[in-house]
């Protein structure tokens, strides 16, 4: 059987040349052949390791399911305070909700100081506080001195306080920020590590 391209130079009347033409078709049919038993074996492959796999190596973990996230808002986080707790709660997280619970209008220091001493009791480590901008909040945060309060608004910004800064509070912006952009910087900042070296002597000279 003559299986050459019939596109080659050596066969230029390959239009006319049905036996190779038919030749290519029955390699190329075979070809599709083994490819589809491939793929056929490779999803029943899959689905056999899907099925053997337990549920919970499926879903994400929690990150640190164990661990109490304090949250604080005033009545221009509080919208998105809700939906962050809600979001800690899926990821495993117990939440420690602060308020403020409605649109009332309340003072962010308020908030802040409620947030602060949350985590000076030792019961909490770690908290997050929302405001319109995430910019009073946090001053009124860092007043404390056990307290280091990062004003986020994108993801790079939540990894490298952690990493760098130890920070141990997320502030947020709901005026400012998306819904969808202040949930990742939240799972960033609880995912991330302090990378401890020389950060930890920078860090240290603050408290
Ligand atoms: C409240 O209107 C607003 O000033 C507050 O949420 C915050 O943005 C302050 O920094």
């Amino acid at each position: 059987m003559d299986t050459r391209c019939p596109l080659t130079s050596t066969n230029r009347n390959w239009q006319s040349n049905k036996s190779a033409v038919r030749t290519l078709d029955c390699l190329a049919s075979e070809r599709y052949l083994l490819l589809y038993r491939y793929l056929v074996e490779s999803e029943a492959r899959s689905a056999i390791y899907c099925v053997r796999q337990p549920r919970i190596e499926i879903q994400k973990p929690p990150l640190m399911p164990s661990e109490t996230i304090a949250i604080a808002a005033d009545h221009a986080g509080v919208d998105l305070k809700m939906v962050l707790k809600e979001e800690l709660e899926v990821l495993g997280f117990e939440v420690l909700d602060l308020g403020t619970q409605g649109e009332q209008s309340v003072d962010y220091p308020d908030m802040a100081d409620a947030l602060a001493e949350a985590i000076s009791d030792g019961g909490v480590e770690r908290g997050v506080l929302v405001c319109g901008t995430g910019i009073g909040i946090s001053i009124a945060a860092n007043r404390h001195r056990h307290i280091r309060a990062a004003v986020c608004c994108d993801t790079s910004s939540a990894r490298l306080t952690r990493e760098h800064n130890n920070a141990n509070v997320l502030a947020l912006g709901a005026r400012l920020i998306g819904v969808e952009t202040a949930k990742d910087c939240l799972r960033t900042f609880l995912s991330a590590k302090f990378e401890g070296g020389r950060h930890k002597r920078r860090v240290d000279k603050m408290s």
